[in-house]
Order: structure tokens, then C-alpha cells, then sequence
């Protein structure tokens, strides 16, 4: 029999559906009356439009530079902005939560309800358009979502602390990832599972459920470009990487977008890091939009995330842009980098 008939070609059409799956597991969120499960709905809608954008990119005027930059100093995308004003209009006319924080705007939003005063109890925090430098070259890109309950009561504007908290209080946290294929991949905190985009139908099906990071691996994701910039422990845990001992030296892989690499070693087994440089003692992700949703993820996939030395769900944010080192992937990988940090 010729190889392709092996497969299951009809899996795609017989595999639960995302729809299907968060009215089944609707009952996860305890609080929750269908809200959270009406929220995800809206981020995979609003994905659905920014993927046939990402897709299209080459065909019409939206590669390239828009000519301003965001709160933090860096060069906007014109696909920056349109994922950014995408995810925010399909949130706010719904009017499905109370307040959006995105990494391309100065503040907080704060969403008022058109007919009544906005009752919703979640703020949503995004990277609309992650690994913008790889747009115009036709690399994967990605967005980063992270939900929470806010803290002040609800039917009042929504303030700062509700969008400061720490990121062992999210309640759902997810990625796409617009790759060969594009999948949306969350978790309310029960498991970490994997959609896949039937870009024809328009259709999210399971096609990985429950997603572990291998425990231990051989990738090891870095800018490696920067080592002169980094501190003893973490030159030497690259070296540690690229020894000729025991199962290494490992591989090196590195895309530039945190969504792909992350995914990659979460199928694979692997390490990311984005240490401090000396001119980022900071690292360069922010806490909010990219490491806390990345480090729930991770956690629920049975791996772990860390500045380096302390739990990145319990760094208690201080600012909304605040950056934060990141070491995240197999558990085993990111204890060994936290060994040779202490050393420092
Ligand atoms: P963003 O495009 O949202 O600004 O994020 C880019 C981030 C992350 O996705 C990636 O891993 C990292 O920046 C790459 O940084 P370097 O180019 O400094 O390696
Ligand atoms: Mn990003
Ligand atoms: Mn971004």
C-alpha cells in the first residue's frame, strides 16, 4: 500500500473539534458561568483573522516597518499593529472581559460596556504578534495570551493591580503559533492541549492532547550572539551544553520567535533562555505577555520556568513592560541551568 494511505487521512474530521472541547470541559472553571469558555472562543476567532493575514503576508502591503515604535523603544510591524487592534476589537465588541494589556500598548484598557456597565470578571494580557523581526522572512510568528480574575470589584473600571498580579493567580493561559501549520495550544490549568487549524474549513481540531515536555532533552535555545554579554554561570552552562561528555553536546536551535522555540522543545525536550546582558540586566521578555503564560504552560506540560533563581509564577510584578531572564523547558534542563547560576 503507497505510505500516505497509512495514515489517517479522515483524523482531522473525526477528532474533537476546539469548539467541542471547551463546552465538554466547560466545567473546569469552577467560577466560571461559560465566561471563560466565551473568552476562548474570542481568541481563537481573532486568531482565525490574523492567521489568513499572516498567511497572505507576502501578497499585500502589510511586511515591513510601520515608521513608529511601541512604549518600549522597539520598531512597530504593520502586522504588529494589526494583530494587536484585531485581538482588541474582537475582545472589546464582545464585551467579554473588563481590561486588555498588550505588550504594543502604553497602558492598560479599560473595556466599558456599551449598553450597561461591564460586569465581565477577566482581564486578558497579550503579545499580539510574537517574533516580529521574522515576519518579513517568512519565519514562524506567534501570539501569547494570559488570562486572570481581577481583583477589584467588579462593574468599576479596571485598575493597574488587576493586571499586576503573579502568574501562579492566571486562569488560562495559551499561544498560536502561525507556523507550517498553525495551532492554538492552552491551558486552564488541567493539562495543556493542542489544536490544529484546518485553514479550509476554518476549524480547530485536538491533535495533541495533553502535551508533556519530555523530562530531560538536547536542545538548547539561546542568542548565542550575546555570550560575551552574559554572566559567568550562564557562559558556562552553554559550555556545560556544548561539552563532549555524557549525552552531549546538545543541539542548538534558535528561531528568534519565543512561541516557535518554546514549541519545538515542548515536542522535543529542550531549554530556552533569555539571560540578563550586560545592557539588558533584564533580559529582554516582559513578564506579563510572554514569560508568565509561557511558564504556566510549561508548568502544566510537567516542565519549569525560572529567572534563574526564583519561580517565574511567583515574581510579584511590579510594571506592566517589566522584563525578567527566562529559563524555561524540561525540567531537568532548567534545574541543571539554575545549578550553574547559584555557583555565580
Ligand atoms: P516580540 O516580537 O514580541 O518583540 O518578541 C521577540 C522576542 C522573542 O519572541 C524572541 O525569542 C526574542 O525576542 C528574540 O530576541 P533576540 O533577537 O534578541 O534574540
Ligand atoms: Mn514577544
Ligand atoms: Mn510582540
Amino acid at each position: 500500500m503507497h505510505k500516505i494511505q497509512e495514515h489517517n487521512i479522515f483524523m482531522e474530521s473525526t477528532n474533537q473539534t476546539l469548539g467541542e472541547f471547551i463546552i465538554e470541559n466547560q466545567e473546569e472553571f469552577q467560577y466560571s458561568s461559560g465566561e471563560l469558555s466565551r473568552l476562548i472562543n474570542s481568541i481563537r476567532l481573532a486568531a482565525k483573522v490574523v492567521n489568513h493575514e499572516v498567511n497572505k503576508a507576502g501578497l499585500v502591503d502589510i511586511l515591513g516597518s510601520i515608521g513608529s515604535d511601541n512604549i518600549q523603544g522597539e520598531e512597530q510591524q504593520k502586522l504588529d499593529v494589526f494583530a494587536n487592534d484585531t485581538f482588541i476589537r474582537t475582545l472589546t465588541n464582545r464585551e467579554i472581559v473588563c481590561g486588555i494589556a498588550s505588550e504594543e500598548e502604553d497602558s492598560f484598557i479599560n473595556i466599558k460596556g456599551l449598553k450597561k456597565e461591564n460586569e465581565n470578571k477577566y482581564v486578558v494580557l497579550i503579545d499580539p504578534l510574537d517574533g516580529s523581526s521574522n515576519i518579513d522572512v517568512n519565519v514562524s510568528v506567534g501570539t501569547i495570551f494570559s488570562i486572570y480574575r481581577r481583583v477589584t470589584p467588579i462593574g468599576t473600571p479596571v485598575k493597574e493591580e488587576d493586571f499586576l498580579q503573579p502568574g501562579n493567580k492566571q486562569v488560562a493561559a495559551g499561544y498560536i503559533v502561525y507556523g507550517t501549520s498553525t495551532m492554538l495550544v492552552y491551558t486552564t490549568g488541567h493539562g495543556v492541549n493542542g489544536f490544529t487549524l484546518n485553514p479550509a474549513i476554518g476549524t480547530y481540531y485536538l491533535s495533541h492532547p495533553n502535551m508533556k515536555f519530555p523530562e530531560d532533552g538536547y536542545i538548547y535555545s539561546v542568542n548565542q550572539g550575546n555570550f560575551s554579554q552574559f554572566n559567568e554561570g550562564v557562559k558556562k552552562y552553554i559550555q556545560y551544553c556544548q561539552a563532549d561528555e555524557d549525552n552531549r553536546p546538545y543541539t542548538a536551535r534558535y528561531i528568534g520567535s519565543l512561541v516557535s522555540d518554546f514549541h519545538r522543545n515542548m515536542i522535543k525536550g529542550g531549554i530556552y533562555m533569555y539571560p540578563s546582558t550586560k545592557s539588558n540586566p533584564n533580559g529582554k521578555l516582559r513578564l506579563l505577555y510572554e514569560c508568565n503564560p509561557m511558564a504556566f504552560i510549561a508548568e502544566q506540560a510537567g516542565g519549569k520556568a525560572s529567572d534563574g533563581k526564583t519561580r517565574i509564577l511567583d515574581i510579584d510584578p511590579t510594571e506592566l513592560h517589566q522584563r525578567v531572564p527566562f529559563f524555561c523547558g524540561s525540567k531537568k534542563m532548567v534545574d541543571k541551568a539554575e545549578e550553574f547560576l547559584k555557583e555565580e
